[in-house]
């Protein structure tokens, strides 16, 4: 075929932090997608992008162009609204268990495409695979049945939707390109306009546990984020919300999943259930339901009644006892006071390490793997205390998380009170 453009020339266009063309834009996408250009040079053009930066037309353009790379899904068939969320990915991050059952449970329908754990942050799909007998893979078909009876669908997303982000997604996490704003949020972005939905709620972490690690990096991911949804129809808004330590008290797989069904029988930690009504508010009001308070829905068991359509709809057992690590290493408090920092990240490589993710794709997850935490920032803890407790199914995996737990917390003197406190986990709203 006789191609419009070469490589080289819109690699050193970007290098030279001059603009893309439109057409240079579609090009390199749908070349790359046709193994026209080679995975060097793609990565060359992503290090200038990183480097360089994209304007909000480009980015645009970019992410429209992943979108043409592959099918879109049409909800509009469906008898009620849809809304989906994203997270941007962190440390105990369960809040898709609880939130789509209980949206759905408020009238609107949520069809959620997730994920697999990705570096120390945790999978959607890897979390729910501990349930025995429950299938991450639905057929368009089977999804769109599912959204109509029960209104809530977690599942994988098709190979079909936005095939240049998946190809250039692993490029990027190869070649030192995942953190270039524009990439990150082309790359959200176009899967979610693909998919379809009415409303989409961002969750943009800001933390050690989070890929942004700075506000300002944050807020910039997030306001590009929302301006792409909503000039592409979607009606989008954005949370910042803290990601500088765990959220909840377990950080793993099956032990996300006790937790999170905690919080569908109305306790669980009051971060997890504090973000799950504001995401959960934030999804209905974007769907045009701003009137309904899903605190009722979670309070008198109809999101609890959704969980369980929804997870045997799928093949899950919902009353199955969950795996559990074969070991288990308790980490005490070497003094007493007041636990006044626990570091998202170490916990993170630390479960991770435990076997709760990946070191190579496609690599088995332990279902059983990971760590619970027995305190959090601002409690008191006592000399000789637990505070958290580390499990494995191989006990060899010890040494190597209790390093990434190394120097991950601090317990200070003195009762609790003060700056210790934790605030709002939300920090800010975008849209
Ligand atoms: N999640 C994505 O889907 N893409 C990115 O680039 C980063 C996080």
């Amino acid at each position: 075929m006789n191609e419009p453009f070469d490589a080289p020339h819109v690699i050193a266009t970007k290098r030279d932090r001059k603009r893309l063309s439109d057409e240079q834009i579609d090009w390199v996408i749908d070349a790359y997608t046709r193994h026209v250009v080679a995975p060097e040079q793609m990565s060359a053009l992503a290090m200038a992008i990183l480097l360089n930066g994209m304007d909000h037309d480009e980015i645009a353009r970019w992410t429209h162009a992943m979108i043409a790379s592959g099918e879109r899904m049409d909800f509009s068939g469906l008898s009620r609204p849809t809304a989906d969320k994203h997270s941007t990915g962190g440390v105990g991050d369960k809040i898709t268990l609880p939130l789509a059952p209980l949206v759905a449970a408020c009238g609107v329908a949520v069809p959620q495409l997730s994920g697999r754990g990705l570096g120390h942050t945790g999978g959607t799909l890897d979390k729910l695979e501990s349930i025995p007998g429950w299938n991450a893979s639905l057929s368009i078909d089977a999804m769109m049945a599912q959204l109509d009876d029960v209104g809530a669908v977690i599942c994988a997303a098709g190979s079909g939707l936005a095939p240049a982000d998946k190809k250039l997604y692993a490029l990027r996490d190869v070649t030192g390109t995942v953190e270039a704003i524009p990439l990150i949020a082309s790359s959200i972005m176009s899967k979610k306009i693909a998919e379809g939905t009415d409303a989409l709620v961002l969750d943009v972490k800001v933390g050690s546990g989070a890929f942004m690690k700075s506000e300002t990096d944050a807020r910039e991911l997030a306001e590009t984020m929302v301006v792409l949804g909503t000039d592409a129809g979607v009606n989008t808004v954005a949370l910042l919300t803290d990601m500088s330590t765990p959220l909840g008290r377990t950080a793993g797989n099956a032990i996300e999943v006790a937790e999170s069904v905690e919080v569908l029988a109305g306790g669980g930690p009051s971060d997890v259930v504090e973000l799950t009504l504001a995401l959960a508010r934030e999804m209905l009001a974007a769907a045009g339901k701003p009137d309904v308070d899903p605190a009722d829905a979670l309070a008198d068991g109809r999101a609890m009644d959704v969980w369980r359509r929804m997870i045997a709809a799928q093949g899950g057992d919902p009353d199955a006892a969950l795996p559990e690590g074969r070991e288990s290493h308790v980490v005490t408090a070497s003094s007493g006071g007041t636990l006044t920092r626990l570091d998202a990240f170490g916990v993170g490589v630390a479960a991770w390490r435990l076997g709760a993710g990946r070191a190579r794709p496609g690599e088995d997850v332990q279902a059983g793997a990971g760590v619970v935490l027995h305190a959090k920032p601002g409690d008191a803890v006592a000399a000789g205390a637990p505070l958290m407790t580390l499990h494995t199914d191989e006990p060899a995996r010890f040494e190597r998380a209790m390093e990434a737990l190394d120097g991950a917390f601090d317990v200070e003197p003195g009762g609790p009170g003060g700056d210790h406190v934790a605030g709002s986990i939300v920090l800010d709203r975008i849209g």
